[in-house]
């Protein structure tokens, strides 16, 4: 596996390989990669001819008090994952390269990126978008897979990638759990025993509101009210979210007649871990 840090040279790995007729897929990631990482990869190759992983802590999709600097970097440890996992090249950009000075350019998706997340993040998407237009323009990949756990970053960057005309294919797998349901997220390292013991209701209250759909509920208060009563149950976990919306506009429904998006995002109490979980109903992304 070759671990790429210049971006001219990771132009003209792509150049050559899609000189001699490959396609390529593209994995985007900020490390400190875990099993839901190493699905995008598997996916990836199912699919393409050769596989890139970028790894870059994006600078610009952190809000001020968010936690950029002491985002876990184990380099060395991810390479090693990325290889074991099949990865052909493992990019690994330099900030400054990235945002030289003078950088004054950023995308943004409107509309969608001021919903669910973006409503405690206001930045968070426009940095999002703006680095994978960025990894995209620099990797020229066939193909992007991305996890449905961060259901709103892939259907903004679905909008950005269809709106800006930019010849990739995003695809989304699914999201890749901890065996007592928890979504596994490199943010799950910061949540205290306490914490992690409770965490799993996240995906407990997202279960039942598909319990509640299946039996033929629709009403979105309902669906809604069921994973709040298990939120309330776990003191450490506090609700800074809970919408049902539609799939491509991210706007509420309030009843699901066809997909819905279930999206949830919690606080911890004790180490203020921000963490997110999804579900669709009736469909997929
Ligand atoms: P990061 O959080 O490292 O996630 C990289 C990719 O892994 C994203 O597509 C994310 O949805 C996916 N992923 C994370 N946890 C997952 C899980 N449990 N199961 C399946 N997939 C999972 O998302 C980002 O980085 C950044 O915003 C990025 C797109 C790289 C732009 O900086």
């Amino acid at each position: 596996m070759n671990i790429i840090r210049s971006l001219s040279e990771m132009k003209k790995w792509s150049q050559s390989l899609r000189k001699a007729g490959r396609t390529i897929g593209f994995i985007p990631t900020m490390g400190a990669l875990h099993e839901g990482h190493l699905s995008l990869v598997a996916q990836a190759r199912s699919q393409a001819d050769a596989t890139v992983m970028s790894i870059f802590v994006n600078p610009i999709q952190f809000g001020p008090a968010e936690d950029f600097r002491r985002y876990p970097r184990p380099l060395e440890a991810d390479c090693a994952k990325a290889a074991g996992a099949g990865c052909d090249v493992v990019f690994v950009p330099q900030k400054s390269d990235m945002y030289p000075e003078r950088y004054c350019t950023f995308v943004t998706v409107e509309d969608l990126s001021g919903r669910l997340c973006g409503a405690s993040r206001p930045a968070h998407f426009r940095g999002v978008a703006t680095v994978v237009l960025k990894l995209f323009n620099i990797v020229t990949p066939d193909i992007a897979c991305f996890g449905q756990k961060d259901a709103q970053q892939v259907i903004v960057l679905r909008r950005m990638a269809e709106d800006l005309n930019v010849p990739v294919t995003i695809k989304v797998c699914p999201t890749v759990r901890e065996a007592d349901g928890l979504a596994m997220s490199s943010r799950n390292a910061y949540l205290t025993p306490a914490e992690r013991a409770a965490a799993p209701v996240i995906y407990k209250g997202l279960q039942a509101a598909r319990a509640l759909y299946d039996k033929g509920e629709r009403k979105a208060v309902r669906l809604s009210q069921i994973i709040e009563e298990h939120y309330r149950t776990a003191p450490l976990i506090k609700k800074e979210y809970i919408e049902i919306v539609d799939t491509i506009s991210l706007h509420p429904l309030a009843a699901v007649a066809s997909t819905a998006l279930v999206a949830a995002a919690c606080r911890t109490e004790e180490s203020k871990t921000r963490l997110i979980d999804t579900i669709v109903l009736g469909g997929s992304l």
